[in-house]
């Protein structure tokens, strides 16, 4: 992990499948066709308001339903090894969809520290297809070790307004998008079935998807120990947390404190 991410492969690939599946479905329910996918959905919707809802709807359906803790079974031993048992994760992770050169699809390379997540919330990138290098994300190599203040930004309008949709679909309201090719940024293409894990205080993120033939379907999360020195009580609600699992130790000890 010294780069500051790495790339990871499902244990149990069923419980990610199980989700992509039922996206799918969904998916093609908002459409109104089986012949979309998530790799040709770009050829079906020309309508930015269409695409603004559709996006919306899968969204909300990915969180009302927490599918997100069902992929993570999926990448438990792998999460116990890392956090311990006593693992919290993002309430309402973000479902991201990238169109072939959209712009306003993208929020850029960023690191996720400027934007108040503690060190010590972990990301998870988990793609729904395989995302070639023209797809894919780009992770800055050991840009965690940056000093923060000195981080060149690009020069832009603040365009998201707090609280609107696209702020709760996951873009910044005040963004902070990191100049390009300063950072030494390189992209991760990645298949299906594997995940990245990284440092919120690394520089990553996609400014464009360069693939003209494919669509990029995403969800990140965040994940982080019980015990862990964050705030959690404070954070607004894109970091709240809901508990994953639970160690038998927290458990007895907590069955023993209450009847005390
Ligand atoms: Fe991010």
């Amino acid at each position: 992990m010294n780069l500051g991410y790495k790339k990871f492969r499902f244990e149990e690939i069923k419980y990610l499948d199980s989700v992509k599946r039922k996206l799918l479905t969904k998916l093609q329910k908002l459409v109104g066709t089986k012949t979309v996918n998530f790799n040709n959905y770009h050829k079906f919707i020309h309508n930015e308001k269409k695409h603004e809802k559709i996006q919306w709807d899968l969204a909300k359906y990915f969180r009302d339903k927490m599918l997100h803790m069902e992929c993570l079974k999926g990448i438990e031993n792998f999460l116990f090894r890392n956090f311990g048992q006593d693992i919290l994760v993002q309430r309402k992770p973000f479902l991201r969809i990238s169109r072939p050169f959209k712009l306003n699809d993208n929020i850029g390379l960023h690191k996720d520290t400027i934007y108040g997540q503690s060190p010590y919330e972990m990301s998870i990138h988990i793609p729904l297809t395989n995302l070639g290098k023209k797809s894919c994300l780009m992770f800055a190599g050991k840009s965690y070790l940056l000093k923060e203040k000195k981080i060149k930004f690009k020069n832009q309008k603040n365009l998201i307004s707090k609280g609107s949709k696209q702020h709760k679909l996951g873009k910044p309201y005040n963004n902070k998008e990191i100049e390009e090719n300063i950072y030494k940024e390189k992209p991760v293409p990645i298949k299906y079935g594997e995940f990245v894990f990284f440092t919120p205080a690394l520089v990553h993120g996609q400014v464009l998807n360069k693939d003209e033939n494919n669509t990029r379907f995403s969800f990140d999360l965040r994940v982080s120990s019980k015990f862990y020195p964050v705030k959690f009580d404070e954070k607004s609600h894109n970091g709240a947390y809901v508990l994953y699992s639970e160690s038998p130790i927290e458990k007895l000890a907590k069955e023993f404190l209450n009847k005390q």
